[in-house]
C-alpha cells in the first residue's frame, strides 16, 4: 500500500478586470444569462455561458419546476442547448455565476456534481480541454480542464 496525493492547480482572480478579455466577456455573458433564470422555489439564480471552438457563445440559466426534480441547473441548460444546436462543436470554456435574488455571490459559484459529469463527457467527446470559470465578485477561479474539478472522471468511452 502507498498513499498517493493529487495536486490541483487553478487561477484565482480578485476582480473581473484581472481576467483575460476573452474570459471577462464570457463571465459577462453568464451574468446576462442569469437574467433568464426561473428560480421561484430556491430563489437562487444561476447563469452560465459556454464558449464554443468557433467563438459562438451559448447561454443557459437554471429553470425550476413545482415538481422539483424536473428543474435543471444553468450549466446543463447551457451545455445541452450548445450540443443540441451546435452538434460536434467543441465546448472550450464555461463560465458560471450565481446569487440569491439575481445578485452575484461574493464567493465563486461552484457547479454541482451532475453538471461536472456532463462537462466531463463533452470534454471527452471533443478531445479538447474544457476550462471552467467559477465567478464571485470577491474571488473568481479558473480551472484549465474538467479533470481539475472532477478527478477520476467516470468515462464509459474508456471501457471499450
Ligand atoms: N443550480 C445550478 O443552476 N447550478 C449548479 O451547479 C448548482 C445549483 C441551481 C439549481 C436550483 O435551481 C438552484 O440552483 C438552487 O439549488
Amino acid at each position: 500500500m502507498k498513499t498517493v496525493s493529487l495536486d490541483i492547480n487553478y487561477e484565482e482572480y480578485s476582480s473581473i478586470e484581472e481576467m483575460a478579455p476573452r474570459d471577462q466577456a464570457l463571465v459577462r455573458e453568464a451574468i446576462e444569462a442569469q437574467q433568464g433564470s426561473y428560480a421561484r422555489y430556491s430563489g437562487f439564480n444561476v447563469g452560465a455561458a459556454v464558449l464554443l471552438e468557433d467563438g459562438t457563445v451559448v447561454r443557459g440559466s437554471n429553470q425550476e419546476n413545482a415538481a422539483y426534480p424536473s428543474g435543471l441547473c444553468a450549466e446543463r441548460t447551457a451545455m445541452f442547448a450548445a450540443s443540441a444546436n451546435h452538434p460536434g462543436k467543441a465546448m472550450v470554456c464555461i463560465a458560471i455565476v450565481g446569487g440569491f435574488g439575481l445578485t452575484l455571490s461574493e464567493e465563486p459559484c461552484s457547479p454541482c456534481g451532475a453538471c461536472r459529469q456532463v462537462m466531463a463527457e463533452y470534454q471527452t467527446l471533443s478531445g479538447k480541454p474544457l476550462s471552467v470559470i467559477m465567478f464571485g465578485t470577491k474571488k473568481a477561479w479558473k480551472f484549465a480542464r474538467v479533470d481539475d474539478i472532477l478527478p477520476f472522471i467516470f468515462d464509459s468511452f474508456n471501457e471499450k
